[in-house]
Parts: C-alpha cells; sequence; structure tokens
C-alpha cells in the first residue's frame, strides 16, 4: 500500500514565550487511508486485521498538542535523569520535544504499528532532532516486552478510544512506572476516560487534570485534559 502524506507546520506554545517549531510528515487523508487499507484487507481476505493496522498513527491528535504544552511548563530533569517512555506515540510529538530539550535523559518512544518508526525517522531528519536522546521500540500495550524495565515517567496522547482501552492501558502503565514514578496522560474526553480514571484508583493513582485549549483544524480548538498520575500514600 502506497501512504499518500503531507507535510504539516505544528506551532506548539511552551513555557516563556517559546514556541515550539516542527514540520510533520502526517497522512495526507486519515479517513481515505482507512478506506484504502479496509479494500485492500478485503481483497486478501485479512479484515480482522483493520482495528489493529488502522492507521491512527498517521495524524497528529490534539491531545499530542496538549501533553506536548505540558511537558513544555514542566522539568522532567529537575531531579536528575529519568527513564521516560511515550506509549502509543505515533508521530510522537511529545518524544520530539522531549528528545530536543532533554539533558541527560533519553525518550523511548513506542507504539505497535509498523508504520510508526518510519515517520518517525523521516520527521526527526526533517527536524533535525536530537538522536542521542531519542530511542524507538515497539510496544503493544496489551503486552509489553519483559526486559523493558521501568521508568520514571510514563507519557501517552489519545490512548483510550476503545472498549478495551481503559484496563488494557492502565495495566501497561502500572507495569511500566516505578513505584515512586508519575503517569501523564493526555485525553480530549472520550467516552472511555472515566471508566479510564476509575481502572488508575483501583490500581492506587490518582489524579487532578488540568485543561488545555489547543488547535484542532479545521475544526475550532479542543478543551483536552490532562492528567499527572501518582501513587496515592
Ligand atoms: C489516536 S492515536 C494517538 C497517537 C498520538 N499519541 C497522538 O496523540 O497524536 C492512538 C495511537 O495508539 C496506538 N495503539 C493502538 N493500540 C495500541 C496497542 N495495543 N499498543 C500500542 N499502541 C497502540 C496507535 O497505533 C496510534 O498510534
Amino acid at each position: 500500500m502506497i501512504w499518500k502524506t503531507k507535510v504539516s507546520l505544528e506551532e506548539i506554545p511552551l513555557a516563556q514565550n517559546q514556541v515550539f517549531r516542527l514540520e510533520i510528515e502526517e497522512l495526507e487523508s486519515l479517513e481515505a487511508t482507512i478506506d484504502e487499507l479496509f479494500l485492500e484487507l478485503e481483497e486478501t481476505g485479512d479484515e480482522s486485521l483493520l482495528e489493529d493496522l488502522c492507521p491512527y498513527f498517521g495524524c497528529v491528535w490534539p491531545s499530542a498538542r496538549a501533553l506536548t504544552q505540558y511537558l513544555g511548563m514542566q522539568d522532567i530533569e529537575k531531579d536528575g535523569a529519568v527513564r521516560i517512555i511515550e506509549v502509543g506515540c505515533g508521530l510522537g510529538v511529545p518524544s520530539l520535544l522531549l528528545a530536543n530539550t532533554l539533558r541527560f535523559s533519553k525518550i523511548v518512544a513506542t507504539d505497535f504499528h509498523p508504520e510508526v518508526p518510519k515517520f518517525l525517522k523521516r520527521n526527526i531528519e526533517r527536524n533535525r532532532i536530537s538522536k542521542e536522546r531519542f530511542e524507538y521500540r515497539e510496544l503493544n500495550w496489551r503486552d509489553p516486552p519483559p526486559d523493558i524495565g521501568k521508568f520514571g515517567v510514563v507519557i501517552g496522547s489519545d490512548i483510550l478510544y476503545e472498549k478495551s482501552h481503559p484496563s488494557d492501558v492502565a495495566d501497561a502503565l502500572v507495569r511500566l512506572v516505578k513505584p515512586s514514578g508519575r503517569i501523564i496522560i493526555a485525553d480530549p474526553m472520550r467516552p472511555y476516560l472515566q471508566l479510564f480514571v476509575d481502572e488508575m484508583k483501583a490500581r492506587g493513582y490518582s489524579a487532578k487534570p488540568l485543561v488545555f485549549q489547543v488547535p484542532n483544524p479545521p475544526a475550532p480548538l479542543k478543551e483536552t485534559l490532562v492528567f499527572n498520575f501518582e501513587k496515592m500514600t
């Protein structure tokens, strides 16, 4: 299948009036790519693969902008080097910001879609992002690799859009985070969000959300919540 793409400019406000500017190669049209993939899978008789191969990775979702903006307001390394992982990264804009700003640490961006590393590689080169502070690993949150270890900060945006996600994602996040670590999740108030917050609470984590209004072209600004989950004491 030929992935039809376009290059869009992302401008994300950070602290102290700074702006993170990126040229991002993304799908020309998510809907058209889904239709094309469905037709291709129908021809090969593999329609059951549509859910896993669905190219939701292929655009920058408003939640990625909110998470990037939130990370731009934080000093993630205030206590020194920290292991950081992004789950379901898609085009990985929050990870690209961290790769550019981390001083001692590395961001490990992860997803399960086979096209993600190819887009990340091209966008890293296009924007001259530091490869020294960036690593990609394939990770299916239904079954994280046992050797991946624990992280001080686990991040993710717009990863709660199917019925199975609240419990699968909560399990994976809690498995990946260190006992003293934090889990930062951005979500555009999707229907399964409250279920996820309940799943996190059942695992001993709570958070008060911050509200962000982020671009969602061509639609108006999108209200997006960012949660910083920590272990309840
Ligand atoms: C709506 S997109 C969000 C992408 C990106 N985080 C953003 O906000 O722009 C959801 C992402 O989750 C990934 N994903 C879905 N199911 C997954 C799973 N089981 N394991 C890992 N990633 C998954 C998809 O491939 C996609 O990149």
